[in-house]
């Protein structure tokens, strides 16, 4: 439709029609039975809103059922107009692909983008033209449950993700076939909670929030996402969802966003349990003049907007905008020419779950996978495993879900275990299996939430569980043990001031460790885990995230050394939870520490090192690469010059491998304290024995570029160190310098 028709629509469009394009019902309004031709007040809520205004539904799926509801409501509404249907598909449809941590950990963007194409593609066959994701928020704190729906702690890779999910979702325009409109979220700074504790307050200055947490859901915004979501939480005291200068000022005007801006699961009204508003209505008129098009379930303008309009309390002109957009996307959909778009009942037995899919899950399971450790045990590697007699235990050989808690479409009878895996390869009595001990129990802090069982059931069962992982593992030369978390202990509302293994599954751990046998352990978990006691014990350790529909034949494809293993730390994996929140890129001190010694006066803790026990970025692979020093081309850059920096990596092990090399810089004296390194660029290499190949990184002034102290962002003149490593600890780097810096030398000033 053009768009001076879309203005006719809006000109003919009653109040309530308007307000209705910015409500958005969840989906038991439509469900079998439910009140569509009804109103709100039926259904509970306060007024008689008729439901077959509301311009937008969320959680419902499958071509035959939206139709008929697009049907129904298109049929009853006074314009026609077609409803916009909404999914959370985070990490896959239904075919389900490692958790967004774990996607982040492949530091391969292309295949983060083939991912979202096949979600993109099973979502449309099944009728839903808006993904909530991707989720762009910046995470360094692993209690807070959701850093599983996040690539990471770094601002870079996360923006190249979010940039890679957005046009994996919507392509050249999301309106093209088997393609949906992308919603990026939280915005902003949701990642950041005090003390990690979820829906909590975000304390974070304006200078962080910008250098730091605001880039990739600006990247999203650059890449053409449709769609934006306000987060729950308050940012200084202020919520996001009501934030004008946020919403306006910083997402609309300085980041250009032209879409449509949605607010989080009724965060609206949840501004008067801030206390920020006095009631729903006051919550009502501050979030659309806040800038916010549509009310996700709170019913806030439902209840209240029409009034708010009709007597003159919110001005009309904010509703057209806000309607106007909503039309925009339904438009840029292609919805009024077509409401059902991609939505067919017999694609979707075509397209879900197709060998192709599960192809592309089974390749993001082999590159999500990080290697930790990998020792030699009578001389030879632990892993690839050989031909060997295996036992795997624990939990999550078979008797658990491996997808996360946002899996929302995930079927867990789709997966592939690991004993199923197993069992494609040796046939019964080559391998063994046994379950170990429940993955919680009663003692698990916080399990009681997930069971009813009593103390006694849990003893019992995991005494007889003990004994026979312990027969099992004496028939086999090596153990996979395959430990986690359970996939409802990370996500949404699922904080944890503790990020251990629970102690069940530690006891299994240390009771085979007493065998003697050789010990793999696999950890299945959403967020890093405190994991010194795996690593004391075990001779070889992956981790393997929530891995999805096709873990198990993923999983096996790297323990066979059919695929060797490269991914890389998306998130630090910190000693103990007290070095929260953490991440590689630590600013320079006054006190650095150089090694803690007696009556040293210098910043760190006295009981574990500042670093984290494995780093950002870190991760082995089967074979070993050798990276040399940095070759920079000049010493000297000058302002809108680049230089280029490269250096050699070889292949010194046996076997064919790919390496992520990473650049780091550092700039060492500037108007802020700048952090020891920070990434600003990767690429991969594939490399055979013997193999050597050159990699070369231009160094421009935005990857110097900060925002500066006086407020501006630019970069400064002064020096800067540059590093190319295989993970964050970088090893020896080279200084050049840049002469000039933009918007003026500001280097030293004096500041208030
Ligand atoms: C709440 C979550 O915070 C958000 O990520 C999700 O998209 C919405 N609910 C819709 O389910």
């Amino acid at each position: 439709m053009l768009d001076e028709k879309l203005e006719e629509l809006l000109q003919d469009m009653s109040i309530e029609e308007k307000v209705g394009q910015l409500v958005q019902l969840d989906g038991s309004y439509f469900e079998e039975d439910a009140l569509i031709t009804g109103n709100m007040a039926k259904n509970g809520e306060g007024r008689n809103f008729p439901i077959f205004l509301a311009g937008s539904t969320l959680g419902l799926s499958g071509a035959k059922d939206l139709k008929k509801i697009q049907k129904d409501q298109m049929e009853r509404h006074p314009h026609h107009i077609p409803m916009l249907f909404m999914l959370d598909v985070i990490h896959g449809y239904r075919t389900v692909f490692p958790c967004p941590l774990g996607q982040g950990a492949s530091f391969q963007p292309k295949l983060v983008k083939e991912c979202a194409e096949v979600a993109a593609r099973e979502a449309a066959v099944s009728g839903i033209h808006v993904v909530f994701s991707p989720m762009a928020d910046l995470v360094r704190d692993a209690r807070w449950g959701r850093v599983m729906e996040s690539t990471g702690e770094d601002s870079y890779l996360n923006g190249i993700m979010a940039k890679a999910m957005v046009k994996g979702y919507q392509g050249k325009n999301p309106g093209d076939k088997m393609k949906v409109g992308a919603c990026v979220k939280h915005f902003a700074g949701y990642g950041a909670p005090v003390a990690g504790r979820e829906y909590y307050n975000v304390e974070l200055s304006e200078y962080t929030m910008r250098e730091y947490y605001l880039p990739a859901y600006k990247k999203a915004v650059e890449a053409g996402c449709e769609m934006v979501m306000s987060a729950f939480h308050t940012w200084n005291g202020i919520p996001c969802s009501g934030n004008r200068w946020l919403l306006e000022d910083i997402l609309r005007k300085e980041m250009n966003f032209k879409g449509v801006l949605i607010s989080d699961w009724g965060a609206v009204s949840e501004m008067t349990a801030h206390g920020f508003c006095e009631n729903n209505k006051v919550a009502a008129r501050t979030a659309i003049e806040a800038g916010l098009d549509i009310d996700m379930c709170a019913n806030a303008y439902a209840e209240y907007l029409v009034d708010l309009i009709k007597n003159g309390e919110v001005e009309i002109k904010l509703l057209d905008h806000a309607v106007m957009r909503v039309l925009r996307l339904k438009n840029r959909l292609g919805l009024f020419e077509n409401p059902y778009k991609d939505a067919d009942s017999e694609g979707e037995m075509r397209v879900i779950l197709c060998d192709e899919h599960r192809d592309k899950a089974r390749e993001a399971v082999r590159k999500s996978m990080v290697l930790l450790k990998n020792e030699e045990v009578h001389n030879e590697k632990a892993l690839p495993l050989k031909n060997e007699k295996i036992a795997f235990i624990g939990p999550y050989v078979k008797n658990e879900d491996m997808d996360s808690s946002w899996a929302v479409n995930g079927d867990p009878r789709d997966q592939i275990s690991i004993q199923d895996a197993a069992l494609e390869r040796w046939s019964e009595g080559e391998v063994f299996f046994a379950r170990g001990c429940t993955l919680l129990d009663n003692k698990t802090t916080g399990a009681k939430y997930f069971y009813e069982e009593n103390d006694e059931y849990f003893e019992t069962k995991n005494q007889s569980l003990l004994e026979e992982a312990m027969e099992t593992a004496k028939k086999a030369d090596t153990v996979v043990l395959c430990l986690g978390e359970h996939r409802l202990q990370s996500g949404e509302a699922s904080s944890r001031a503790q990020i251990k293994l629970p102690k069940i599954q530690l006891n299994l751990l240390n009771n085979i460790a007493w065998t003697g046998i050789k010990i793999i352990t696999l950890i299945f978990s959403g967020r890093p885990l405190e994991l010194e006691e795996v690593l004391k014990y075990s001779n070889a350790v992956f981790m393997v995230w929530m891995p999805g529909t096709e873990g198990g034949h993923g999983i096996m494809d790297v323990l066979v050394g059919d695929h060797n293993p490269s991914g890389k730390l998306p998130m630090s994996i910190p000693y103990n939870g007290g070095q929260l929140p953490i991440s590689y890129d630590q600013y320079s001190t006054g006190r650095p520490r150089m090694g803690l010694q007696k009556g040293e006066y210098t910043t760190g803790y006295l009981d574990v090192p500042n670093e984290p026990l494995f780093s950002f970025g870190y991760g082995l692979s089967y074979t070993d690469f050798e990276i040399s020093k940095p070759y920079i081309s000049s010493v000297y850059m000058r302002q809108n010059e680049s230089i280029k920096v490269s250096a050699k990596v070889k292949n010194t092990g046996d076997r064919q491998g790919t390496e992520t090399l990473q650049l780091y810089i550092q700039d060492m004296t500037a108007s802020r304290v700048r952090p020891l390194r920070q990434l600003k660029g990767f690429c991969q290499v594939e490399l055979k024995p013997g193999e050597e190949k050159e990699v070369l990184f231009d160094i421009t002034e935005e990857m110097l570029s900060f925002h500066r102290a006086d407020g501006t962002y630019g970069s400064e003149a002064g020096l800067f160190k540059v590093w190319i490593n295989n993970s964050s600890n970088v090893g020896e780097g080279v200084i050049f310098e840049l002469k000039e810096g933009k918007n003026g030398n500001v280097q030293r000033r004096e500041y208030a």
